[in-house]
């Protein structure tokens, strides 16, 4: 972490008033909020114009799947907040997905992909979504068979990566760099944060001051990206789907399964394990990825496994000390955090903070669909 007098001195006297009171009001020491900026490149797929496109049509492309009835864009809908809004996401054909579909905008910021952080990279996640048994339920060389079919790919993957046959795995970067042109880094917390005073309303600036402080949110949702991307059990209530719809429990039972767990567990578990799967410690049970706040306007249901349907929910959930599961009383973890805890918001209070959290969003990103190229058998 950078020493907070550097940050500050890069943010309007606005802003740093806010971080003074965050300091003093949270009393810890957290990255301030601060405008998004532009997202990390890697330098092993750099972005050119022809590589976005090809990425771009891709994400619309089903071929990409099993059957070829599912793409990217299939759970993540430019208008649904590049997410799905349904509690779960919707699943491959036949099967309904375990979680709640994570919006793509501003994905490329994150160095841990996923609610429990599993892939480390846009190049990595992409594969584990299409050929996910949940998600795309796609075969690579059944894949790479159908892209050299299309006459159009062939000429652009060997436009853009120089190959004579597209290979799949440059699919996944082409997919990677389109993410990193999905990106919403000009809302109005972004501009009151660059200096623009007028940016947000005064219910929205109280929001603030109640984020930075009383409320402690800031605690988590910190820094440029309002995550500190860490793992916290928050007690979030269990997926009433998990309960009741038979579908769901099925995919259920498999992902612990195919991730590993003990035969007790196997036999007990009513909840997401999250952060377990990779760590197999008790003490991570339940724990997920703190999200980033931007564009959640546009991204209902919210949670790993959309327990709360809009931003007014959510806020009172914090307000009562976030809530119980499998996780927090003691019988399989008590992994609750301790940084969650009844916050005494008023009626007002609750209003100004959910109208902060708004701030987060600006406008929507709509993005035109591709025309996706047909096949054509080769001489
Ligand atoms: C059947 C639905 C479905 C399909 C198809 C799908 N996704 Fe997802 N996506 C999800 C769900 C659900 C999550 C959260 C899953 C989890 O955490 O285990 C997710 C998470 C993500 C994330 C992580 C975002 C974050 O904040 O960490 C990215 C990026 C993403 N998907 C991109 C893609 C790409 C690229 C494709 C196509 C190759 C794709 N998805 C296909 C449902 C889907
Ligand atoms: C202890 C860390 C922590 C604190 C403090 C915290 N959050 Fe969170 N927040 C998280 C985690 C972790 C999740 C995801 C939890 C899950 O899915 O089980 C989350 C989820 C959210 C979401 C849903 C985002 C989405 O995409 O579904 C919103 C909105 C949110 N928090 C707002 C707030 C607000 C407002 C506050 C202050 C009242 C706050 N958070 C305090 C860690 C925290």
């Amino acid at each position: 972490m950078k020493p907070m007098k550097t940050i500050s001195l890069l943010l309007s006297g606005a802003a740093v008033l806010a971080t003074s009171a965050t300091m003093a009001m949270a009393g810890g020491d957290f990255p301030p909020l601060a405008p998004l900026g532009e997202p990390p490149i890697p330098s092993d797929n750099p972005q050119t114009d022809a590589k976005v496109e090809l990425g771009k049509i891709l994400f619309w492309d089903p071929r990409l799947g099993g059957d070829a009835s599912t793409a990217c864009v299939t759970c993540h809908e430019p208008d649904q907040g590049w997410a799905f809004s349904d509690d779960l996401s919707r699943g491959y054909p036949g099967t309904v997905h375990w979680r709640n579909s994570q919006s793509v905008i501003n994905s490329a910021y994150l160095g841990q992909l996923f609610w429990a952080g599993s892939a480390a990279s846009l190049e990595k996640q992409a594969p584990s979504a299409a050929k996910g048994a949940v998600a795309g339920n796609g075969e690579n060389d059944v894949m790479e068979a159908r892209l050299a079919f299309i006459p159009e790919y062939r000429e652009r993957f060997n436009d853009v990566f120089g190959t004579e046959w597209p290979l799949i795995g440059d699919a996944w970067r082409a997919i990677a760099a389109f993410e990193r042109t999905l990106i919403v880094n000009d809302t109005p917390v972004d501009l009151y944060l660059a200096g623009d005073e007028s940016a947000l309303s005064e219910e929205q600036i109280a929001g603030m001051e109640l984020f930075n402080g009383k409320a402690g949110c800031i605690q988590c949702h910190n820094g440029a990206q309002a995550t500190d991307e860490k793992y916290y059990n928050l007690g979030v209530p269990t997926a009433e789907r998990w309960q009741d719809d038979g579908l769901a429990q099925v995919t259920f039972r498999y992902e612990i399964l195919a991730k590993g767990v003990t035969q007790e567990m196997y036999r007990e578990l009513k909840e997401d394990p999250g952060l377990y799967f990779r760590t197999k410690e008790k003490a991570d049970l339940g724990k997920f990825r703190t999200p980033p706040l931007r564009y959640t306007l546009y991204t209902a249901p919210y949670m790993h496994n959309g327990s709360f349907w809009d931003l007014e929910e959510v806020v009172e959930f914090y307000n009562a000390g976030g809530g119980s599961n499998d996780f927090t009383d003691g019988t399989m973890a008590s992994s609750k955090t301790d940084l969650i805890k009844p916050l005494g918001l008023n009626e007002d209070e609750v209003e100004n903070l959910v109208a902060f959290l708004e701030a987060f969003s600006g406008d929507e990103l709509e993005v035109e669909a591709p025309k996706l190229p047909p096949y054509a058998p080769l001489d």
